[in-house]
């Protein structure tokens, strides 16, 4: 257990806060839920019914109809009780891992449709806003979706397209799909605009900003035009991306990445709010 390599960081940046000493090989390891304490358990109950309280009307009907699936919302829920629902829904499970992992370990979990969970949960002075993922974000934000057969399915082929990005040396440009899909996606679908993304639906004050302020700019799903667009990481997002349905995310990205990847980086880099030529606008009711 003691071979995992050390998560590299940039210079000047923080280490990934978890003890990487627990990881086996592949960075996951056992839930450790003797170390959450009754305050951890508080945070989380709280966070679940403040997310809860106003997923109606802003988050997605698929969203909506599998959080459920997460269990009793006033305690940090074992990782085991929900890979059992998982696995038998969608083929999935869910595995621990002590926080952020490298590229390639965290691609090849997802191609084998075993999504990482980080352990431990903020601390309450983090409870509005946590820099690095915690069991909160990964639970609630990005569990419920791995229920729906055609989401799961787009989580797998991810993770098989960015072990071959990592190949291609385009790594950058897939995690940049990742962001404005899995992470700050919306879909308008039947009842309106609604998120689906993990990083909105986890977000106390994101999830009504992206799918009601007229501030940002939402556009309507383009591959290469997500893959050209810079994004905030320390702010809510200047752009989003909006998809019709999940079948739609899935086959715009069925085909070879490998001549889009090079077209990509031949056009070069969007700002984050800034628009393009082409850009679909998706305007608010
Ligand atoms: N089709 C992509 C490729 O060939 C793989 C992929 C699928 C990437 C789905 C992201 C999402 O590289
Ligand atoms: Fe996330």
């Amino acid at each position: 257990n003691q071979g995992v390599a050390p998560v590299t960081y940039g210079q000047g940046e923080r280490p990934p806060r978890g003890d990487y000493a627990r990881a086996r090989s592949d960075y996951t390891c056992a839930q450790d839920y003797a170390q959450y304490s009754e305050a951890d358990h508080d945070t989380y109950r709280r966070l679940y019914a403040r997310q809860s309280a106003q997923i109606e009307g802003l988050a997605c009907r698929e969203f909506i109809d599998a959080v459920a699936q997460l269990g009793a919302p006033d305690r940090i829920p074992r990782f085991e009780a929900i890979s059992e629902r998982l696995r038998k829904a969608t083929r999935w499970e869910i595995v621990g891992v002590p926080g952020l992992i490298p590229e390639e370990a965290f691609f090849a979990l997802l191609a084998q449709r075993r999504f990482p969970v980080t352990d431990w949960m903020r601390t309450p002075e983090e409870f509005d806003y946590v820099v690095e993922p915690d069991v909160f974000h990964d639970l609630f934000g990005h569990v419920p979706l791995l229920f729906n057969p055609m989401f799961a399915d787009y989580m797998q082929a991810y993770g098989e397209g960015g072990l071959k990005a990592a190949r291609l040396g385009s790594a950058e440009l897939l995690a940049r799909l990742y962001w404005y899909t899995v992470e700050f996606g919306l879909i308008r679908g039947s009842e309106g605009l609604r998120a689906y993304g993990a990083g909105v639906l986890s977000s106390a004050g994101e999830l009504r900003y992206s799918v009601s302020s007229p501030e940002p700019r939402r556009i309507g799903f383009e591959l290469e035009r997500i893959m050209r667009t810079r994004y905030k990481i320390d702010s809510y997002q200047a752009s989003y991306f909006v998809i019709d349905s999940f079948d739609q995310l899935f086959e715009a990205t069925a085909p070879d990445f490998t001549p889009i990847y090079e077209r990509v980086s031949r056009l070069g880099e969007i700002e984050a709010g800034a628009a393009a030529d082409g850009d679909r606008a998706i305007a608010l009711p």
